[in-house]
């Protein structure tokens, strides 16, 4: 995300327009809480993981009176376009004010990275390796007592953190919200794991899966006196959204960003700008909206040979 605001600033005053930071997000919108950002403002911060603005999520959005607020606050300080840098709930809320009339452009930003209109959303890489570099470490004592090991991440309703972890990291299962998966099945990926020779079993749990690590669990205690091999459960959480960006990130904030200002030079609003065949894309924001992609099912086809 800073990567993107460190762009769109300084494509913005390129052109010779004045930018305000709008800080802690809707929350700020709503209470005009607005600044300048001047070339300066946003030196040192590509590097650094969040949002230097700050970011909030705001139920008051979702009011009638919140969202007049947002819209006097636009008025007042006579906003000529609001770029909104976020996942599912920010564009759903950039698409309520667009069509309430605010010149809105949205920036895929979610390390869910479920967002329709873009192939790859912001931050999702750099949580992938952040949950990549526990699942390492996690191996050593894997390996090492013959311990298997659950390693929960992050994603909301969808398996993509999961799926790229799992096959990224070498796990021997992965569970994601997209498919059923019984814990006894799971139970059997794990022990069929030692019976082929390795040293250690490890299952990427997404945390929207039907059965999260806590579930899981709780399943083998209460159903299984001896599984035949230990296991312990580390839940990663907010860990994942922690990690300084790589070079992926920080180019891909780097593109959106101006692409984003691209837009409304063009005067094109009411879209997210995301990446689509590899280059920045422009999706009407209502086809956005109140919707979530899945992750690519035929990749956990891939991850179950991979893990033989
Ligand atoms: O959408 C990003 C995300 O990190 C999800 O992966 C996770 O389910 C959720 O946000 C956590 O939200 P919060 O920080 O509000 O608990």
């Amino acid at each position: 995300m800073n990567a993107a605001t460190r762009a769109v600033v300084r494509s913005a005053l390129a052109r010779g327009w004045d930018v305000l930071g709008v800080h802690h997000g809707y929350s700020g919108l709503i209470e005009g809480d607005l600044r300048p950002l001047s070339l300066r403002a946003v030196g040192g911060i590509i590097q650094l993981a969040g949002t230097f603005l700050g970011t909030t999520r705001c139920e008051m959005l979702r009011t009638e009176a919140g969202r007049a607020r947002a819209l006097a606050t636009l008025k007042d300080h006579d906003i000529a376009a609001l770029l909104i840098i976020g996942g599912n709930g920010s564009q759903t809320g950039a698409f309520d004010l667009y069509r309430h009339g605010a010149p809105v452009v949205g920036i895929a930003s979610t390390i869910d990275n479920d967002l329709y209109g873009t192939e790859v959303s912001l931050g999702a890489t750099t949580a992938v390796d952040v949950a990549l570099q526990a699942i390492n470490q996690l191996r050593a004592t894997a390996s090492s007592m013959t311990r298997a090991f659950l390693v929960e991440v992050m994603g909301r309703n969808c398996g993509y953190l999961a799926l790229m972890a799992g096959i990224a990291g070498g796990a021997e299962a992965i569970l994601v919200p997209e498919t059923e998966t019984d814990p006894e099945q799971l139970a059997q990926e794990l022990s069929a794991a030692y019976d082929r020779g390795k040293s250690h079993a490890i299952a990427v749990v997404a945390e929207g899966a039907k059965y999260n690590s806590e579930a899981l669990i709780r399943h083998f205690r209460e159903h299984r006196a001896r599984l035949g091999f230990e296991l312990r459960a580390t839940c990663l959480g907010h860990v994942q959204r922690g990690g300084a960006p790589g070079v992926f990130d920080r180019m891909l904030g780097t593109l959106l960003g101006a692409a984003a200002v691209d837009a409304v030079s063009d005067g094109q609003f009411g879209v997210l700008v995301g990446m689509s065949g590899g280059k920045p894309s422009r999706t009407p924001l209502e086809q956005v909206a109140g919707r979530a992609r899945p992750a690519d099912l035929q990749l956990l086809k891939l991850a179950r040979v991979l893990a033989m």
